[in-house]
């Protein structure tokens, strides 16, 4: 049944009858019955450790949309938080830690979560919700790339320049590498654990490798995702799951990402996808790239750029519509709906000579 999902397909870049599409937070605050559910249980993180509610939620687009994969619902934070961090989410000013990581002590004492008994509630609702959807959509797990997770845990909070945990990076790079392998050794853990629950592909979310200087990146972003990546290829029960690597900003790294043998990169609106693709095509499957505020158009726009995607990848299979960022709140879900059906309507003449 896996095998023949076209999303799965895409992945591998066997051929397909009409380009799938799934999109980062599409399960979220633009979803009037997102808003809903959020009013009436309350806080972000106590809707991710709830496994029917998180469920439900990962759900919800697929009721609205023909969407090829689902995305479980939770976050990259969990495993911050399960390390014993505290996380919070204050309404509209996003993640705030109450300990932050900046010592070779803070470094040490942090434990390498347990993923039955601290992290157990996100492959529950993997299970429960793939056991909903296996029929007829694929789910996706995901983690954050351990540099991105790190970014939160010495900044305590999201950030615009990173200057605390960069300045870790020039002053005790030792340090920084300490966290994370700590980081990484969880999160490979982390994503086995959704792969045996269920996940038919799992993603890695690096949103803050393009905030590196550019050695940085090969030394503190890619090798950490790489490890991840290797540790699932070498286990009999991940080996055969699709990978997908999304460093935002990294349009300059494709070339280093194929290698790290990920099955799909993930690449932003500021990358060319016709030109991603005769760099990397031969090797990787490719993920994106629309530009979210596409989806503030009006429909005729909407259907011109969402077009000019499919046109600038072309024919043949290794193709995922998706944004290039997750879709933001303001956005009216019909404009989505118009999106969806442009993919539907435009895309299968790409694929029928195959
Ligand atoms: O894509 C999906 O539908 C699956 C769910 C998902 C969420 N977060 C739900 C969420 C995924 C894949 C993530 C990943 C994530 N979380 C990333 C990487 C992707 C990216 O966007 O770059 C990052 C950096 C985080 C950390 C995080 N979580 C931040 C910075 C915030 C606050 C910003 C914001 O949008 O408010 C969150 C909160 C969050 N994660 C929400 C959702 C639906 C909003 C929570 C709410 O209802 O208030």
């Amino acid at each position: 049944m896996q095998s023949s999902f076209r999303f799965i397909k895409a992945l591998k870049r066997q051929p397909v009858d009409c380009t799938p599409v799934w999109f980062m937070r599409q399960a979220g605050r633009y979803l009037p019955e997102y808003r809903a559910i959020r009013e009436k249980v309350g806080g972000f993180m106590g809707m991710c450790k709830n496994p029917e509610i998180a469920c439900q939620i990962t759900l919800q687009p697929l009721k609205r949309f023909s969407l090829d994969a689902a995305i479980i619902f939770s976050d990259i934070l969990t495993i911050p938080d399960a390390m014993g961090l505290g996380l919070h989410f204050k309404t509209n000013e996003g993640p705030h830690f109450e300990r932050t990581v900046r010592t070779k002590q803070d470094v040490e004492n942090l434990p390498i979560p347990d993923m039955q008994s601290d992290l157990g509630y996100v492959s529950e609702a993997v299970r429960l919700t793939a056991h909903e959807i296996q029929h007829h959509t694929p789910l996706i797990g995901f983690c954050g790339s351990p540099w991105t997770v790190a970014t939160y845990m010495v900044e305590g909070k999201s950030s615009k320049h990173f200057s605390t945990i960069k300045n870790m990076l020039y002053s005790d790079p030792k340090l920084l590498h300490a966290l994370l392998k700590k980081i990484t050794t969880a999160s490979a853990l982390y994503l086995e654990a959704q792969i045996q629950a269920g996940a038919n592909a799992v993603m890695i979310f690096d949103s803050w490798g393009g905030a590196l200087e550019y050695n940085s990146y090969l030394q503190f972003s890619l090798p950490y995702m790489q490890e991840i990546v290797t540790h699932l290829k070498t286990k009999p029960s991940t080996k055969d799951t699709p990978i997908i690597l999304f460093t935002k900003n990294g349009g300059q790294y494709l070339e280093h990402i194929a290698q790290t043998g990920c099955a799909a990169i993930g690449i932003d609106w500021t990358v060319d996808i016709a030109q991603a693709r005769s760099r990397v095509g031969h090797l990787v499957a490719l993920q994106g790239n629309l530009d979210p505020c596409v989806l503030t158009a009006n429909p005729e726009n909407i259907v011109r750029e969402v077009k000019s995607v499919l046109d600038r990848y072309g024919k043949g299979s290794g193709h995922i519509f998706n944004l290039g960022h997750g879709i933001t709140p303001d956005i009216n879900p019909d404009n989505v709906q118009v999106m969806i059906d442009t993919i539907k309507q435009y895309s299968p003449s790409f694929h029928s000579k195959e």
